[in-house]
């Protein structure tokens, strides 16, 4: 039997697809991107899939075709690419994680578990933000993805679906640019001993830090998880639940690599993610319903891991041929 990853030819899917092969697993990864440099060093213990989640009938072949008996849903449109093409995006993220689920249900698929985003927050994001905490996105990305935590639900509900979601924190790791994150550029630049603009955050900006490779491993770590673990359903996971501030980045940063110097040159790009006064993204639930546990846990910790992927894996985060 395969386990699918949709999306898994992205950032953290691919990592996901790694992360399954490696414990051997058979995958197939399906994803509209035609370039799947991240995942060619796997070569042929992958099958990859071009299609799009927006097509009904590309979903349903690519579960019928592969005796499929778990899904990674990790296709999707990113927050600035669905306010480029809102579009496009409602297609990708809503009728996608409506194709996925449907495709389920008609082929008996029993579990899924599914990506979602701090971005489902949004209006009042003070404080702690919890389960429990008011989910008022304000961009269609996350009103998007709260569409699909709400619609699992239903499924899990109505037919029986064991379905599971991760809200993920800030991603980082080498070569991410997603408009509104400042630290992945920040680190990186330190790093590679240039100087840093920090075009997405005053030095108070914060954010909570979760690496690729424990993204990676919540996904893969939820879906182990034994059914009856599985209260909450739709968990924030993250690697260091206390926020850090751009200006606390940069001092360690400063630290570990004397002569780092960072510019605040707040962009008037729109497509900032808007932020509150929020001090901590918490994942109790995970930790304690189904023993979350992250690998990467200070700054410290995730900054040496991304210096060493960096360096060594250029290509898997397309930053070399
Ligand atoms: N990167 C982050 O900061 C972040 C934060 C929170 C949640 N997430 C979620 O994690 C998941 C993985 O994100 P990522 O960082 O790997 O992003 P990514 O953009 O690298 O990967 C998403 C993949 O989905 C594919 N995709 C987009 N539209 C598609 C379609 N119509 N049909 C098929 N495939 C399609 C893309 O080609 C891409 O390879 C996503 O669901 C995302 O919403 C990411």
């Amino acid at each position: 039997m395969a386990k699918l990853v949709t999306g898994g030819a992205g950032y953290v899917g691919a990592e996901t697809v790694r992360q399954l092969v490696n414990r051997g697993e058979e995958v197939v990864a399906f994803d509209i991107a035609s370039d799947t440099y991240r995942i060619d060093e796997l070569g042929k213990q992958v099958k990859f899939v071009r299609g799009d989640l927006g097509n009904f009938s590309e979903v349903l072949n690519v579960v019928k075709d592969n005796k499929v008996d778990a899904i990674y849903h990790m296709g999707s449109m990113l927050s600035w690419m669905a306010e480029l093409n809102p579009w496009a995006s409602f297609r990708a993220n809503v009728l996608g994680t409506y194709h996925v689920l449907e495709a389920c249900r008609l082929f008996g698929v029993p579990k899924i578990m599914f990506t979602s985003t701090i971005g489902t927050f949004g209006l009042g994001m003070n404080g702690v933000i919890t389960d429990d905490t008011l989910q008022r996105p304000t961009i269609l990305y996350g009103a998007g993805k709260l569409y699909g935590e709400g619609l699992g639900r239903w499924y899990s509900d109505k037919s029986g679906l064991d379905f599971r979601t991760v809200r993920y924190a800030q991603m980082i790791g080498p070569n991410v640019r997603t408009p509104g994150h400042w630290a992945p550029p920040m680190i990186e630049d330190a790093i590679l001993g240039k100087p840093n603009v920090c075009q997405y955050g005053t030095p108070e900006t914060v954010g909570s830090w979760i690496y690729v490779i424990d993204a990676a491993k919540a996904a893969v770590d939820i879906l182990d998880a034994p059914k009856e673990k599985i209260q909450t359903m739709n968990y924030n996971v993250t690697g260091i639940s206390s926020v850090i501030s751009a200006k606390g980045a940069a001092a360690i940063l400063q630290k570990k690599y004397p002569g780092f110097k960072v510019e605040y040159k707040m962009s008037t790009d729109p497509r900032r993610m808007p932020r509150g006064t929020w001090t901590a993204f918490d994942d109790s639930n995970a930790r304690k319903e189904w023993s979350w546990s992250p690998i990467y846990t200070t700054p410290e910790a995730i900054i040496e891991r991304f210096e060493k992927d960096l360096k060594e894996y250029p290509k898997r985060y397309g930053l070399s041929q």
